[in-house]
């Protein structure tokens, strides 16, 4: 028996940044992100059951890895338990092969997509029905949100078995067709610390970390939800550019701070700033996640004269993809 899921990236613009809880990875606050079309840069994953199976194997871009890892087996566990208990496979032995089209751990959101994919693929497999998005953040946090397409809420929860902490879907793609994202790769090696190493310090150890979290968030998640409702894309941009900018100041105000962003990311901050001046209004956005790779946010109308901007003021700096978000997110082979 053999299923294949194909799960795209999602780019937060109200950030994920710290948990309550490590093992069920229950966030210390909301988060909102735009799910990137399939077709640009995704995960693809093939399992594969069978009674003959010798033993589990986990194939990463071609390499082996452990099946002993606990978020996978976390994941594993929860999709068990929610099929029948009659069906064959439950017993078999699995095949996991999943690839990534872009660098795997550079801060691109591989394990948002990666996760994603597998437990839509399990949930095929063991033939789950119902919200999948919990099992899913088991795997990693973002990965809840990528479970869906368009513009996803992942609500924090409140409950401490993570019942609650699921993602939603607030508006489809099509509800904002012109939004556009482009993806400016600066350095696409591993990340010096991972986003889990990163946070756990954060909580530890950031004091404004509390702060964004209580007071901050919860009020930009409405004005957030506002702005892509009205396609109010000047707020749209304020929102997603404070709200970077706020994560990495917490990742500074961390000890020992965690610094992502290089010389080339802060100066795309500076030229996307010096553009929207230029315009007298904000055309384009920038978010930065746990690593200095830049993600705009645009509309169609400007991608062509940003990217001349770019290539202009920034000949190394390669664009990955022009993308777009879709709304069919996950689909199955
Ligand atoms: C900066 O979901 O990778 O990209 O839950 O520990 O696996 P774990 O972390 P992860 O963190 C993502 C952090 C972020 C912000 C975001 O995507 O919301």
């Amino acid at each position: 028996m053999m299923v294949t899921s194909v799960a795209p990236v999602n780019i937060a613009v109200i950030k994920y940044w710290g948990k309550r809880d490590e093992d069920l990875i229950l966030p210390i606050n909301d988060s909102l992100s735009g799910t990137l079309s399939v077709d640009a840069m995704c995960t693809k994953t093939t399992i594969l059951a069978s009674s003959t199976l010798k033993e589990n194997i986990f194939l990463l871009n071609g390499k082996k890895q452990s099946f002993e890892n606990p978020r996978l087996l976390n994941c594993l566990q929860e999709i068990r338990s929610r099929a029948n208990p009659g069906l064959p496979q439950l017993n078999w032995n699995l095949s996991i092969c999943s690839e990534n089209n872009f660098p795997t751990a550079a801060g691109l959101a591989s394990s948002a997509a990666g996760y994603a994919c597998l437990v839509h693929a399990l949930a095929a497999l063991f033939q789950i029905e119902g919200d999948i998005s919990a099992i899913a953040r088991r795997g990693s946090g973002s990965a809840c949100r990528s479970i869906f397409g368009g513009w996803v809420q992942w609500c924090m929860g409140s409950s401490p078995t993570g019942e609650d902490s699921i993602a939603r879907p607030i508006a489809p793609a099509s509800h904002w067709p012109e939004m556009r994202v482009l993806i400016l790769v600066v350095d696409d090696q591993k990340k010096k610390y991972s986003s889990t190493t990163g946070m756990q310090r954060s909580v530890e150890t950031s004091k404004l970390l509390e702060y964004r979290a209580t007071e901050i968030v919860p009020k930009k998640i409405e004005a957030m939800k506002e702005a892509i409702l009205m396609k109010d894309f000047e707020s749209f941009a304020r929102i997603t550019m404070e709200d970077s900018n706020q994560f990495h100041a917490v990742c500074l105000d961390t000890f020992p701070p965690c610094v992502y962003m290089n010389d080339t990311s802060h100066a795309i901050v500076n030229m996307v700033h010096t553009y929207n001046k230029f315009k007298n209004s904000s055309k384009v956005s920038y978010a930065f996640d746990a690593g200095p790779n830049a993600c705009l946010y645009l509309l169609d109308s400007v991608v062509d004269e940003i990217f001349s901007v770019i290539n202009y003021v920034f000949p190394p700096v390669t664009s990955h993809q022009a993308d777009y978000i879709t709304g069919i997110p996950i689909t199955r082979e």
